[in-house]
């Protein structure tokens, strides 16, 4: 039997349904994280949580549950649909109340919901690297916020997709962002550079990953707004997410990046990347099905 959390409640993911008149359903006023499971356990939880409610925060809304509360209710769902490899989804909405653009009252509590999906380690596109499209960034000026407003971000996936491609590499003017759904890292010399945690991209939690590595192992790296043509001359290219983890670029709009094949420091990053994941879920055996 497969299991969901609604409102709360471990119960059959089958009977897991959501009143017509949720405001995420209706508006997308809500916010959301996803968080990946390795050997049944889940990866910097904690950061997910934070963020998560500083999402809520941001958007006024009251969590109905602790942190510490969320924690272990996301592990029971992971143990009780049994879940090696995968990832758990989890959001909260505003709640449940008759339509009107205006936040209802403090009456309404917020809805929570949660499940999980197995999933295997993308180990192909790691290690072969994805190719890329570029698309001007029309999304709004909130990208910090993990809403659930994603139609954005689903337009530019799109195109990518019809395309082809994996990623679609976004930009404002001439300066690079982030992906649709990841952060966009240029290696340049032996720098690794990726845009600010503004208010124009999602500061992930995979990126934040990546600089702490980058900061112990004394990779030189900048938190810095990069352009389109430094995109398109950069030696190396990766993207970084919950699911991708570190994941190569190797190809934009149909040009190759360098010499078309994942960077050196790149490979590294995902060695180094690896081992912070074993030392909190525990060894993992690579070049197998993980899941
Ligand atoms: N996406 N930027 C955007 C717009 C994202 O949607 C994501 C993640 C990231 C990377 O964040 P993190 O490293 O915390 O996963 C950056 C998730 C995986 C999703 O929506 O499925």
């Amino acid at each position: 039997m497969e299991y969901a959390i609604l409102n709360g409640e471990l119960i059959e993911r089958k009977d897991a349904k959501v009143d017509i008149e949720d405001r995420g359903y209706q508006f997308g006023d809500g916010v959301y994280e996803v968080i990946r499971v390795y050997n049944g356990k889940m990866f910097t939880a904690e950061e997910h949580l934070n963020r998560l409610s500083e999402s809520c925060e941001k958007i006024g809304l009251n969590p109905g549950f602790t942190k510490e509360e969320l924690k272990t209710k996301l592990e029971q769902l992971i143990g009780k649909n049994k879940i090696g490899f995968g990832t758990v989804y989890l959001q909260y909405s505003r709640g449940i109340s008759p339509r009107n653009h205006a936040f209802p009252g403090s009456e309404v509590p917020a809805a929570f919901v949660a499940y999980t999906r197995e999933a295997a380690r993308p180990e192909e596109n790691m290690k072969s690297g994805i190719k890329a499209i570029l698309t001007e960034d029309i999304r709004w000026l909130r990208c910090d916020i993990k809403s659930l407003n994603l139609l954005g971000n689903l337009l530019a996936k799109q195109k990518a997709a019809q395309s082809g491609c994996f990623e679609a590499i976004q930009h404002r003017g001439h300066t690079v962002t982030e992906g649709s759904s990841s952060n966009i890292f240029i290696v340049s010399g032996d720098k690794l550079v990726t845009h600010p945690a503004d208010h124009f991209i999602l500061n992930g939690i995979s990126r934040q990953k990546v600089l702490e590595i980058s900061h112990e192992n004394d990779i030189p790296f900048e938190e810095k707004a990069f352009t389109i043509d430094e995109l398109l001359g950069a030696d190396e290219i990766f993207i970084s997410s919950t699911t991708a983890e570190v994941m190569p670029v190797i190809g934009i709009d149909g040009s190759p990046v360098k010499n078309g094949k994942p960077g050196e420091l790149t490979q590294k990053l995902q060695g180094l990347f690896l081992e912070k994941i074993e030392k909190e879920c525990g060894s993992i055996q690579t070049g197998a099905l993980n899941s």
